[in-house]
């Protein structure tokens, strides 16, 4: 656990929201993946979009600060400044903040007491899973997702390049849950276009996600990229609200792959996707087959994730069609609705 020290102000809508408000502040109130820690060191603190909110990132303390991009002296953003031991520098006057965010020093006046209010707007922050979680809120609705492959050390542990995707992420998310594109979009790696049937499947729908499971007649992959026999593969999903899946690849042989989907919403129509992968096997082997395999999969989906109409999830089931194979993703929409999304939901 490693929450930044001080309380977070009530969230407030950012200054350009391109979601509707309501939907803004449900999911203002969860957990959302922002960067990976190892993008976090040097003296450069970074800058990242959450939910158009604009937040600077950096450690101080032995501990991730998050706050608002903003000096607020005369508004400049801090990630044009710099990180000089537990405290981050503004570049325009110099002012410097600590670990707790509060200014410790105004250069052109250092003998002036300087008052309390002069702190950063912090928020909610927590890294964990090789990647660094923000709360706009001051109280998450529920906890960080539960998985412990990523903190097993006896598994290969691996991490994609992040890619912003030009879609909502809830259109990201069912995309990655989609049992009915496999045999289609994914022909060209493991996908089995002569079986595409999507045969009943049993969808639990928790409090805090959704759990199923499907066994999919998949080609194999040879040696990470030929396609070889075809086989079932049991495709675990376990998704934990709003966004955030974890699929493992059961191999018939006992091998596993798992894969954490983690679209980041830089905003309603933006979204910065990144994955976390463990295996079981080829523990000494190089990341670079996996995540060449991943990419060449994600390459097939996202010319039609980025091209889907409306950008904005529907949530009234009225909009657009829907097949028995799509049975994930009316219970996802049903639950995003309870969840305080409205019906021009557009995350
Ligand atoms: S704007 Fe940051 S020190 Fe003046
Ligand atoms: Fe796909």
């Amino acid at each position: 656990m490693n929450l930044t020290a001080t309380t977070p102000p009530p969230a407030t809508l950012p200054r350009k929201c391109s979601y509707a408000p309501a939907d803004w502040a449900a999911l203002a109130d969860f957990w959302h993946p922002v960067c990976y820690s190892s993008d976090l060191g040097g003296t450069k603190p970074l800058a990242v979009v959450l939910l158009d909110e604009e937040l600077v990132l950096y450690r101080a303390g032995g501990r991730v600060v998050a706050a608002k991009d903003l000096c607020i002296h005369r508004g400049v953003p801090l990630s044009l400044g710099w990180l000089e031991g537990e405290e981050v520098v503004c570049a325009y006057h110099g002012f410097r903040y600590g670990a707790d965010g509060q200014c410790t020093r105004i250069p052109a006046q250092p003998e002036t007491p300087i008052p309390r209010k002069l702190c950063l707007q912090t928020v909610l922050a927590e890294e964990r899973f090789g990647v660094v979680w923000v709360c706009l809120s001051r109280s998450p609705r529920q906890p960080l997702p539960d998985w412990p492959e990523l903190e097993d050390p006896g598994l290969k542990q691996m991490r994609m390049p992040a890619a912003l995707w030009k879609c909502s992420s809830a259109r990201h998310v069912e995309n990655f849950n989609d049992l009915a594109h496999l045999s289609w979009v994914h022909a060209g790696t493991f996908g089995n276009r002569d079986m595409p049937e999507v045969k009943n499947y049993d969808v639990e729908v928790a409090p805090t996600g959704i759990h199923f499971v499907f066994d999919y007649p998949r080609h194999s992959i040879e040696d990470y990229g030929r396609r070889g026999a075809v086989e079932f593969i049991r495709y675990t999903y376990d998704l934990t609200f709003p966004f955030y899946t974890r699929l493992r690849i059961g191999f018939p042989d006992g091998r596993n792959f798992v894969a954490y989907n983690l679209p980041s919403p830089r905003s309603a129509r933006e979204t910065n996707v990144m994955f976390r992968l463990t295996r079981d096997f080829d523990l000494e082997g190089p990341d670079d087959p996996s995540i060449a395999l991943q990419t060449q999969v994600l390459s097939e989906d996202r010319p039609f994730v980025e091209a889907q109409r409306p950008e904005e999830l529907p949530l009234d089931l009225s909009e657009e069609f829907h097949i028995r194979a799509d049975r994930f993703s009316t219970c996802y929409r049903k639950a995003l609705i309870d969840l305080g999304l409205g019906r021009d939901f557009s995350a």
